[in-house]
């Protein structure tokens, strides 16, 4: 038994127990929670949720360890399903070109935002490119993150392309949480291919999407389907040619206009779709039908300034599950699913519950990992985060500042607060 770990006293334990699949509608508000709950490890899984009573009558034993989660939340580890993480630069001076009123397309379209990180990142090195994102998927973990999807897209050739999924795969491989590594070469048009997006998209096609599939670099295919980016044929077209190399679907939908991306998604059997902001509602429906989960991504409208809120309620309303995502890059520098869930109850009229359900299980949807983590069930993986916070819906109340006190990945402590070094 000297593997066994076992967390006890939790004010509230949240189990998010249920179907292991998506959750739909009054479903999101259902936590599953256990007053005075416990739970039991080994070897990196969760092997008995309950009581604390319960759980102490069959695991407690020297050799035992023990995290006290005393007048403290336990829940499961966070999921960010969409994240644009490997990039190098910044772009903080964005924000004064916002302030002035130029919106994000236009920035795109004078050859900054998408563009400037694309030449930032082709000139870096992939250890370059490593020593700059693990420092903020560290930060990541320490707020609570267990599993995260990194996406490609600010190469848009195929060298750099291949190098970022490949820094992707090594922080996943180094660091304590789980990397879903997604192609995104079509996330703009680059200036070598200018006014000609359909030869550049056919160049996605068969000189880098053929490589990614053929060394396995990438889970997952997206795609910007935008007025003034892809079109939905030219989406259509690089992921149904990813369906052929075994990759599964996202898209990245109706951000700024209504064009047809989430009946795209039905269409394909998407996993997700993301974004939102202007779905229609026939789009909706059609997601609802086939199950795609609704990734929404409220810290984008709070950086792009004009850009709006996905209508999280209307999705959830009709059907669709919801999830949350920081959609971390280089225009929305935000690391924190604590602080995405906050925007989302104060942006998107999701309760508190719901975007918990929204960060744990079915942004595991999202992932397709919805068997394997997203809730704290017997069988799942020991990704576990204590809070310190006396209830729920403290999480999503206090924004800017972490609330995590310790992370468990895979059932080991990779993350405990430390506390001020004078009084
Ligand atoms: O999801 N909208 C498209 N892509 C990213 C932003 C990328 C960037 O601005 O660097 C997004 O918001
Ligand atoms: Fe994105």
């Amino acid at each position: 038994m000297t593997d066994t770990l076992i967390v006890l006293n939790a004010t509230e334990l949240l189990t998010l127990k249920g179907p292991r699949m998506a959750r739909v509608r009054q479903e999101m508000s259902d936590l599953g929670i256990i007053l005075d709950g416990a739970l039991a490890v080994e070897g990196g899984v969760i092997t008995a949720v309950g009581t604390t009573e319960a759980i102490k009558r069959e695991f407690d034993a020297t050799g035992v360890d023990r995290v006290d989660a005393s007048r403290k939340v336990v829940m499961p580890g966070l999921v960010d399903p969409h994240t644009h993480l490997v990039f190098a630069g910044s772009r903080e001076f964005e924000i004064e070109m916002k302030v002035r009123g130029k919106t994000y397309m236009e920035i795109m379209q004078d050859g900054g935002g998408i563009h400037r990180t694309m030449r930032d990142t082709r000139a870096a090195s992939a250890a370059d490119l490593y020593a700059q994102s693990v420092k903020r998927l560290r930060s990541m973990i320490a707020h609570g993150t267990t599993t995260v999807e990194i996406k490609s897209g600010y190469g848009l050739d195929r060298a750099t392309e291949l190098r970022m999924l490949e820094v992707a795969k090594k922080l996943g491989e180094d660091l304590p949480v789980h990397v879903v590594p997604t192609f995104m070469g079509a996330h703009a048009v680059p200036p070598e291919f200018e006014g000609r997006p359909d030869e550049y998209i056919q160049f996605i096609i068969d000189e880098v999407l053929f490589e990614v599939g053929r060394m396995k670099l990438a889970e997952f295919c997206d795609v910007f389907c935008e007025k003034g980016v892809f079109t939905v044929e030219q989406s259509r077209k690089v992921l149904l040619a990813a369906k052929v190399h075994g990759m599964r679907l996202k898209i990245h939908a109706e951000e700024f206009h209504t064009t047809g991306g989430a009946e795209l998604a039905a269409e394909l059997g998407c996993t997700s779709a993301d974004h939102l902001a202007k779905t229609s509602d026939d789009g909706i429906v059609e997601m609802a039908k086939k199950d795609i989960v609704g990734v929404t991504l409220p810290g984008t409208p709070y950086t792009s300034m004009r850009g709006e809120y996905a209508d999280a309620r209307r999705l959830i309303d009709l059907g669709v599950p919801v999830a949350l995502g920081t959609d971390l890059n280089p225009n929305c520098w935000n690391e924190s699913m604590q602080f995405t869930m906050s925007l989302a109850c104060y942006h998107q009229a999701m309760t508190p519950a719901e975007a918990i359900t929204a960060a744990t299980m079915n942004a595991a949807a999202a992932l397709g990992l919805e068997k394997r983590i997203g809730s704290l069930e017997r069988g799942k993986r020991a990704d576990i985060l204590v809070m310190d916070v006396p209830t729920f819906a403290h999480i999503p109340y206090r924004f800017g500042t972490n609330l995590c006190e310790t992370v468990l990945k895979d059932g080991r402590r990779v993350y405990q607060r430390s506390e001020l070094t004078c009084a």
